[in-house]
């Protein structure tokens, strides 16, 4: 078989990660795009860990695990039995469901952790995949911190959980340690040593704490893996998980080398990262490969010299396989609603009747702003539309006075439940200023974490798009706010953030972890 699997785990590994949580709608709509960019499995959530989870992953699994074609939704489950009765009980609905359950067999896990012999390991790993057979076909097993396992041992539980009735058997180098060339003799010979490998298809997953994630993925795929875990930007705990969208192209460009295919659509790549970016409110380092602002920009004289001569000099990929806009002007402030439906569908977007009214009005009020609105500015806006969460409080009025010598002050209105709420108050700087007026109103004092302001596209009338990172008295939120006034998307990021924490849906409570 010269088909890898893509397994995507942006919704269970990548969310768990602090600041990239998502709430329900949130992840429904980047289950819905990672099925347009045709992964063949989506791991929904882990749903054990909190209400929410399971909800978000039983929402997948009905909304998006129905569709024609939809990719399989799988769930992640400790190997409990009533983890796997809840982790059954989210994704059954989906038209192919998957079960994957995991144990840790390193001895420094079963000690530490599990406080566990390897005895009492593997009979709970053969339990818990006979007990989800039981459930359906499609069961997935994983030896957690596998890099760091006694090798004899953890072939011993591969080989029990295949006879038990595992599909398919991952292997995660959890913590980040593996060296690629040590690792691709690892995974050779776990074919070699585990009877039973050559009728399941073999998995990694590798974590990027040594910046190996995606080297490491690719090695294993030539050792014989024939499915990759690994999400979208390469988030996941600490350091992150194996970047897709670099998996996915190298797979492409490299494919005299390789000689293997995906089935993912690439030209769906940068829409869903930068749905990713924009959900999350966290961007992408410019010189991220693939989806990095910077990742096709040719600065240095020579290099620009060569691809004016020929594209080849310099490029490898083009833009456009992975769907990147050209960015050009495209509409001004007169251009109708069929030529902005029309774009929008150009750029992926197929929005009709109440999406495509909001979007009017929203690229309207753009347009009233900004002369020039280009394909990123339309991303912006659609996308913000289409992941707002029903706001709890809502911006109404937002006054800052600032300047050399003044000390910033800021007045803000909000509405919440058909009431107006107003107050004041001053900071070390405008944003500081409208952030102690919204505090004010609240009543909850919140602590930014993390900041981060960026133009959606070149010119002084740039979208400024806001990322912000805010802890509540311990509960860590992440929100983004789009609007040409930096100020007023500053307001609108951190609101964003309020209201997730103030809906019930939108709050989580992890009291377990893998
Ligand atoms: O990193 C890891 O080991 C995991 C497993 C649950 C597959 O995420
Ligand atoms: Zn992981």
């Amino acid at each position: 078989m010269n088909r890898v699997i893509i397994f995507d785990t942006t919704l269970r590994d990548g969310e768990q990660a602090p600041g990239f949580s998502m709430n329900t709608m949130e992840k429904l709509e980047m289950a819905r795009q990672l099925a347009r960019l045709n992964v063949d499995v989506i791991e929904a959530g882990f749903p054990i860990s909190s209400e929410e989870d399971f909800e978000a992953t039983r929402e997948v699994a009905r909304q998006v695990g129905t569709l024609e074609n939809a990719p399989i939704i799988c769930g992640l489950s400790r190997v409990g039995l009533g983890d796997i009765d809840r982790c059954w009980e989210a994704v059954r609905h989906a038209r192919r469901a998957r079960i994957h359950t995991f144990v840790a067999t390193s001895d420094i896990h079963l000690k530490y952790k599990l406080r566990k012999s390897r005895a009492e390991v593997m009979k709970a790993a053969v339990e818990a995949v006979r007990h989800a057979r039981g459930y359906c076909e499609d069961v997935e097993f994983s030896p957690e911190d596998a890099s760091r396992s006694d090798f004899d041992y953890m072939c011993d539980v591969l080989s029990a959980v295949i006879d038990a009735g595992a599909g398919t058997i991952n292997i995660p180098d959890t913590v980040g340690y593996a060296i690629p060339a040590e690792w691709a003799e690892r995974i050779a010979r776990i074919q070699e040593k585990v009877p039973g490998s050559d009728r399941v298809v073999l998995s990694v997953h590798c974590h990027n704490d040594l910046g190996q994630a995606v080297a490491n993925s690719l090695t294993a795929i030539v050792h014989g893996a024939r499915q990759v875990e690994c999400t979208i930007n390469g988030i996941g705990e600490r350091a992150g998980n194996a970047s897709l969208e670099e998996i996915v192209m190298a797979l492409r460009t490299r494919k005299d080398f390789f000689g293997m295919e995906t089935r993912v659509r690439s030209e769906e790549i940068f829409k869903t990262s930068r749905l990713l970016s924009h959900i999350t409110g966290i961007h992408v380092q410019p010189n991220k490969a693939v989806v990095g602002e910077n990742a096709f920009a040719h600065e240095a004289g020579i290099h620009q010299d060569g691809v004016l001569k020929e594209k080849l000099t310099y490029e490898i990929m083009r833009p456009e396989d992975i769907g990147r806009p050209s960015n050009k002007l495209v509409l001004g402030k007169h251009s109708g609603r069929h030529a902005l439906a029309a774009r929008l569908k150009d750029l992926g977007f197929d929005l009709a009747g109440g999406d495509l009214d909001r979007a009017f009005r929203a690229f309207k009020d753009l347009a009233d702003r900004k002369k020039e609105v280009y394909d990123e500015d339309l991303i912006a806006i659609v996308t913000d539309e289409a992941t707002q969460t029903e706001a709890v409080y809502q911006l109404d009025y937002l006054h800052v006075i600032s300047g050399t010598g003044v000390i910033p002050s800021a007045t803000v209105r909000l509405r919440k439940e058909g009431q107006v709420f107003q107050d004041s108050g001053v900071g070390d700087g405008p944003v500081d200023a409208v952030l102690a007026a919204i505090d004010a109103i609240t009543g909850l004092k919140g602590r930014l974490q993390d900041y981060a302001l960026r133009a959606a596209t070149g010119g002084k009338d740039a979208i400024g798009e806001v990322g912000v990172k805010v802890d509540f008295d311990g509960t860590v939120v992440s929100g983004r706010g789009a609007s040409t006034d930096v100020i007023e998307a500053s307001a609108r990021a951190y609101l964003s953030a309020l209201n997730r924490l103030v809906q019930p849906a939108g709050r989580r409570v992890r009291d377990v972890g893998p």
